[in-house]
């Protein structure tokens, strides 16, 4: 597909590589409808995107709440006519260890609902977004489309990271399982793995801990976003590419 053919659902489209896929499609000039629970990020990335050639429309959007992925998917395709492109980003880490002992011995276990939220928006709000999505574009008969996931190097496990590991491993799960069954309807479905990435996600990480995982990979340093734009633009662009997750993460294994 070219760039500039391109009619997009960005979500999590207002910070980090959201962001950056949000503006270098408008660069391109693609149209975007970016989905977010952050309205001043939307505000900003919208005002950031006056004077590109392609347009970017910021709306509230918890992919988690199934009755709000409904409606936003009716208003993207009123907007934006032929929507043919979602791209499944929006993710969030809520991590802990599945049991640990705290500084005076007591044993602390993951509660159910920090396990429970990250399953929610990584796994389930894709879910939601790509059914909803792929039935839209189904009644309306606009192929070829394609759906891009975010997944992340941590997909295979991490500690502390039970909760966005297996959400991770699922959406790889979902990727090729959609790819397979949508094929014969025009869909392409592929993913993204990222390494460990420059954006604000990482605010929920200590230093030590960022330093400890920098010093793992074999590049020695985090990705920019635009280097995750790269590979998405290679799967936008590539009609031959469906049913497999790019791994950019320089060199990293978890
Ligand atoms: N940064 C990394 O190191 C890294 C590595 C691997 C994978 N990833 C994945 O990349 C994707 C983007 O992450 P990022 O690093 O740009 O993070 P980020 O925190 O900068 O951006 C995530 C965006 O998602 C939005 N969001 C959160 N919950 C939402 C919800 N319920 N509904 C709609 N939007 C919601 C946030 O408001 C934010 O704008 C995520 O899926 C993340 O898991 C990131």
């Amino acid at each position: 597909m070219k760039l500039e053919n391109v009619r997009a659902i960005v979500t999590g489209a207002a910070s980090g590589i959201g962001r950056t896929t949000a503006l270098e499609l408008a660069r391109a000039g693609a149209c975007v409808i970016g989905g977010d629970v952050d309205l001043d990020g939307l505000k900003e990335l919208e005002a950031e995107s006056a004077n590109l050639p392609g347009k970017i429309f910021g709306a509230h959007l918890d992919v988690a709440n199934e009755s709000m992925v409904k409606t936003f998917i009716e208003e993207a395709f009123e907007k934006l006519g032929d929507v043919n492109t979602l791209v499944n980003n929006a993710g969030i880490l809520r991590d802990g260890l599945l049991v640990s002992r705290d500084e005076e011995g007591w044993l602390r276990k993951l509660p159910t609902a920090q396990w429970k939220r990250v399953i929610d928006v990584n796994l389930t709000g894709a879910f939601f977004m790509a059914r909803e999505f792929v039935a839209m574009a189904m009644e309306k008969n606009i192929s070829p489309s394609l759906i891009v996931n975010i997944s992340s190097v941590t997909r295979s496990g991490n500690p502390g990271q039970s909760n966005y590991s297996a959400s991770k491993a699922g959406i790889d799960a979902e990727t090729r399982t959609w790819a397979l069954e949508l094929a014969p309807y025009g869909f392409r479905v592929a993913g993204i793995a990222p390494g460990l990435t420059k954006t604000p996600m990482l605010s929920h990480v200590s230093s030590e801990a960022q330093a400890e995982m920098i010093s793992k990979i074999p590049l020695k340093r985090m990705a920019e976003p635009f280097e995750i734009w790269l590979a998405m633009r290679f799967i936008i662009e590539c009609d031959y590419f469906t049913g497999s997750v790019i791994e950019v993460d320089g060199g990293a294994r978890f």
